[in-house]
């Protein structure tokens, strides 16, 4: 099984209060792994650790081999990682397709591309089975919907590693359905994923390892039995 990340010994504090304690964490090729943890015990603290949204204190993270140090969350972003937030991250006043590639738009001539960014856009979102319009003001979508313009945007990263943050909780159970499969799309193209969730349920479906957190220690990491759903 190849290794694409490892979290060793990662530490992290806010005002003083330790909310990770030494946590290691592998994310494999080709498999998913669920985080799992009560509210608060650090499993989005984690994720942005890795992403280059926080900074840790202390441990190693290691990409591809070498030990990395993202100081941003474009770094990450550029290196191949892709992180799908608990808390939505776009921006209803710009349009879906401007949210997909805000920040890193194609240009040509030092022109900004639409055609493409509309083109590619509208490409993710049908892999999601969205028929929407990429011109629409995101604001204008369901909070269902922004949740997979999420999704698009993690997807048209092309990332090797991707982070699903509790993605399933905006989703109804026809979106959940096909997320779980474009989940196993991913993973049979090799990607390595971290899915968080709360629902068990989805745990056993999705994925193939587990790791759980407990304010802020690793106190379980093994595989799974997945138990997929066969309907
Ligand atoms: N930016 C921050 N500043 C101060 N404290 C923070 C910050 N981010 C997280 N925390 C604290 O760190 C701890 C872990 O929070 P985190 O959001 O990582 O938990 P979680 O496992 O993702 O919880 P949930 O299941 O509710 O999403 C909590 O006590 C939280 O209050
Ligand atoms: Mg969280």
């Amino acid at each position: 099984m190849t290794t694409l990340l490892q979290l060793q010994g990662i530490e992290k504090s806010f005002s003083g209060i330790n909310v990770l304690k030494s946590v290691d964490l592998t994310i494999r090729a080709g498999r998913v792994v669920a985080l799992a943890g009560e509210n608060g015990a650090g499993k989005s603290t984690l994720m942005k650790i890795i992403s280059g949204i926080y900074q840790r204190d202390a441990g190693k993270v290691v990409y591809k081999g070498k030990e990395v140090e993202f100081t941003t969350a474009r770094q990450s972003m550029d290196a191949g990682i892709g992180i799908i937030h608990q808390e939505l991250n776009l921006l209803p006043e710009l349009s879906v397709a401007e949210n997909i590639y805000l920040g890193r738009e194609p240009t040509k001539l030092g022109k900004i591309q639409w055609d493409v960014i509309e083109r590619e856009s509208k490409k993710y979102l049908a892999q999601l089975k969205q028929d929407i319009d990429p011109k629409t003001p995101l604001g204008r979508l369901s909070i269902a919907q922004q949740q997979m313009v999420e999704i698009a945007k993690a997807l048209s990263l092309n990332a090797e590693v991707i982070i699903m943050d509790e993605p399933t909780d905006a989703l109804t159970d026809i979106e959940t359905a096909i997320l779980f499969e474009v989940v196993d799309e991913l993973r049979a193209q090799g990607k390595g994923l971290v899915f968080i969730s709360h629902r068990l349920g989805e745990i056993f479906q999705m994925c193939d390892d587990i790791a759980i957190l407990r304010d802020g220690e690793m106190v379980h990491q093994a595989p799974l039995q997945r138990s997929p759903k066969t309907t």
